[in-house]
């Protein structure tokens, strides 16, 4: 179903969207993540797999700073996205998550009509000079959401009239309506029924086309179903990143083996 080759040229700095060096993150005395070195690419899906409590959202968070927002939360290291630091104290974190999008295991849509949910952030943004504007950003995001033929008559309806798997690509057109380079996907089907899982993992592969995205998951096959790249995380480590073909058939280090064959986790 799924195109799921990487790309055959070789990777150059240009495929480059995300760049992580030593990045630590502690929660008071917890050492949630431990030294993660990793290149993240652009227009690739990239899944993050691992046991629980590995870190997985951890990590994810430290892309678009929302770890920011816990207290106890401490974060070491360097973050690049096309080489700017995002840590940097020029930059400004509610920005930063209009271009790092996000989307949640749980689809939260705002309680607001289904045009509204989209047309929130492009509003505070400023993407939008006038009304028409707004209407023809609104349709783009959620054809590009997947999910415009299906709401183009409601579309003053509540977002949390919508099924499961229409709130989660409602909340994806929210994530893409501010233009975006990186989506981040944290569990983004585990609340969802087979065809809405299915709906949402084709959905993926399109996205890909125009971001670099990167998907959490508790599901191996998920993984090897919508992600070119895979990155196994344990205990805080980032234990093997590679083509996610080579993690399943081949993998280089005994953890990443155990976790695939279903030993650890
Ligand atoms: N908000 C938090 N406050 C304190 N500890 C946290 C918080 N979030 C996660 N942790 C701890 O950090 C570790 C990694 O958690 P997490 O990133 O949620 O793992 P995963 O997403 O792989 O299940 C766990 O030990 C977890 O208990
Ligand atoms: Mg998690």
């Amino acid at each position: 179903m799924y195109d799921n080759r990487a790309s055959e040229s070789a990777v150059t700095a240009d495929d480059i969207k995300i760049e992580a060096k030593g990045v630590n993150v502690h929660y008071g005395t917890t050492h949630a993540i431990k030294d993660v070195d990793v290149s993240i690419l652009d227009k690739t899906v990239t899944a993050f797999i691992g046991p629980s409590g590995c870190g997985k959202s951890t990590f994810l968070r430290c892309i678009n700073r929302m770890n920011d927002t816990i207290d106890v939360a401490r974060v070491t290291g360097d973050i690049r996205i096309d080489g700017e630091d995002i840590n940097d104290a020029r930059v400004d974190p509610v920005q930063l998550r209009a271009k790092v999008g996000m989307v949640f295991q749980k689809p939260n849509p705002f309680p607001k009509s289904i045009y509204d949910n989209v047309a929130y952030g492009p509003k505070i943004h400023g993407l939008a000079k006038n009304k028409g504007d707004l209407d023809d950003i609104v349709e783009r995001a959620l054809r590009r959401g997947a999910i415009w033929d299906e709401v183009k008559d409601r579309l003053h309806a509540p977002g949390t009239g919508l099924s499961g798997g229409q709130q989660q690509r409602l909340c994806i057109a929210r994530a893409v309506a501010t233009e975006p380079e990186v989506l981040l996907m944290d569990e983004p089907c585990s609340a969802l029924d087979p065809i809405a899982t299915g709906q949402v993992e084709e959905l993926i592969d399109e996205l890909r086309r125009d971001y670099s995205v990167v998907i959490v998951t508790h599901s191996m096959q998920q993984a090897a179903r919508v992600s070119q790249k895979t990155a196994f995380f344990h205990l805080g480590n980032l234990i093997e990143y590679g083509d996610t073909d080579e993690i399943f058939t081949n993998p280089k280090d005994p953890k990443t083996e155990s976790y695939i064959t279903g030993r650890i986790g």
